[in-house]
């Protein structure tokens, strides 16, 4: 392609190092559709004639054809996607195939090519959360009054309901949609015509391919268009934060397995036995959706690393931008997945949660709280007469509502019998009626908003 000045091949080592085709061979699918909308472009604007456009066309859609029942040849000879495509199309129309190149270059090509791809990825990745949240919305439904220890410190501070727990997951894959929605608002330029950096003097139409490719408009700047690829770094970050909560997730759910706990029994289909201990049920599934998402994160490093000191506009380095990108989105895809699967069939031990919400002394604030509203006691002297009665409690071996009134009145003779109707946990969670609380009343509004919003029936 570029042999007219050299007199030497390149050396192996140089032809290995410097291929893309072997992982660029994933982007065939936008590279067609960019030239396809190249050359129609290059035919409107009378720079190429008509019969030429025609065969260039064709040859695309039969290379096309090819590459999907085949797949893309790699030939490393021709370094990256983009030559192996037009190399190909010379073989199948001749000469005519070098006038697709006419006012384009690589640069602006794989940029477009890129965005295009990075799009197409969000694209698969929305509905993927939407379904993921259609699960943690069904499931929280079951148990919007299910009670459980909710933690701090992993250490029992106040019952919260199940249904409550997996609605703040929900909220989190909501702001995931969202930053991948504003990735993709932002990515939505088109970066063709910016040529190999400086534009060109052809004729040519910026906003016929933009629109025919499906993007807004044009970018604004040439150097720009063909040297960042902070569209692929926005993918990256909502990737990354996406896998980050997916991740707790997964890490709640292992701790939920494990014996002591014995919140959650993972179904049979995202389990794994042990070939030497018969007993065993391990949440490998989980475990690799945790794993996986520090994979993510080393992807967003990886891209943010090769940018940080590049000059404008283009340089080779960029050729590695792909790579994370294309590994981040299958790891990012298997995570959702599993973890969808793994919501929808888990079984929860609801009698387990409730057993622990109520040994934890987790009402210990209603009791304070009720103080401070009948006894009309200041909050701090509410909480040190509380943490007297807990004492108590834990030394009698006793929970709250265990304790006898008269030993209750040792404590403080403000504690009248109306106490022990606020020290159960059912009562306790119904009473945190605030705005995003975890009373079942307050649950079943966000439920029933989310339920709308995700089109559940
Ligand atoms: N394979 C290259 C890449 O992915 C295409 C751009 C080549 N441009 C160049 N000036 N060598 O970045």
């Amino acid at each position: 392609m570029w042999g007219g000045r050299f007199e030497e091949g390149p050396a192996a080592v140089m032809r290995e190092i410097n291929a893309s085709i072997p992982f660029d061979k994933r982007l065939w699918r936008q590279d067609i559709a960019g030239s396809k909308a190249h050359v129609a472009m290059l035919g409107a604007q009378g720079i190429v004639d008509t019969a030429d456009v025609a065969a260039i066309t064709q040859g695309l859609e039969a290379i096309a054809g090819e590459y999907e029942a085949n797949g893309v040849p790699e030939d490393l000879t021709l370094e990256d996607i983009h030559m192996v495509t037009e190399s190909r199309l010379a073989e199948i129309i001749g000469p005519a195939a070098g006038r697709l190149h006419t006012a384009r270059s690589r640069n602006d090509q794989v940029a477009t090519d890129f965005r295009l791809w990075v799009r197409d990825a969000i694209d698969m990745v929305e509905p993927a959360l939407a379904t993921l949240q259609r699960a943690l919305v069904a499931r929280a439904e079951d148990h919007v009054a299910s009670v459980m220890p909710g933690f701090t410190h992993l250490q029992s501070a106040q019952p919260v309901t199940l249904g409550h727990h997996l609605m703040a997951y929900y909220e989190m894959i909501g702001r995931d949609r969202s930053r991948f929605a504003d990735a993709r608002r932002r990515l939505n330029q088109c970066p063709l015509g910016a040529a190999a950096l400086a534009g060109t003097g052809y004729a040519i139409d910026r906003h016929a391919t933009a629109a025919a490719l499906g993007f807004d408009r044009p970018t604004d700047n040439s150097l720009d268009s063909v040297s960042d690829r902070d569209f692929a770094l926005d993918y990256l970050m909502a990737a990354t934060q996406c896998a980050v909560h997916l991740s707790r997730l997964a890490e709640e759910f292992i701790i939920w397995a494990s014996q002591p706990f014995g919140f959650v029994s993972l179904s049979d289909q995202w389990s794994t036995g042990s070939s030497i201990m018969p007993q065993k049920r391990n949440p490998d599934a989980a475990e690799l959706v945790r794993g996986h998402s520090g994979r993510i994160a080393g992807c967003m490093v990886a891209l943010t690393m090769t940018m940080k000191g590049l000059p404008l506009a283009y340089s080779k380095d960029m050729q590695d931008d792909k790579p994370p990108v294309f590994e981040a989105h299958d790891l990012l895809g298997l995570s959702i997945a599993a973890m969808s699967g793994m919501v929808e069939s888990a079984t929860f031990r609801t009698d387990r949660m409730r057993a622990l919400a109520e040994s934890g002394f987790a009402t210990a604030t209603d009791l304070a709280d009720w103080l401070v509203r009948s006894g009309g006691l200041p909050f701090r002297e509410a909480h040190h007469v509380t943490g007297r009665v807990v004492k108590l409690a834990e030394e009698r071996g006793v929970t709250l509502g265990e304790l006898p009134l008269d030993v209750l009145q040792s404590v403080d003779p403000r504690i009248t019998q109306d106490c022990f109707g606020l020290l159960g946990v059912d009562a306790s969670v119904a009473s945190r009626t605030s705005h995003g609380g975890t009373a079942p009343s307050e649950v079943l509004k966000r439920i029933i908003e989310a339920k709308v919003g995700l089109g559940m029936g």
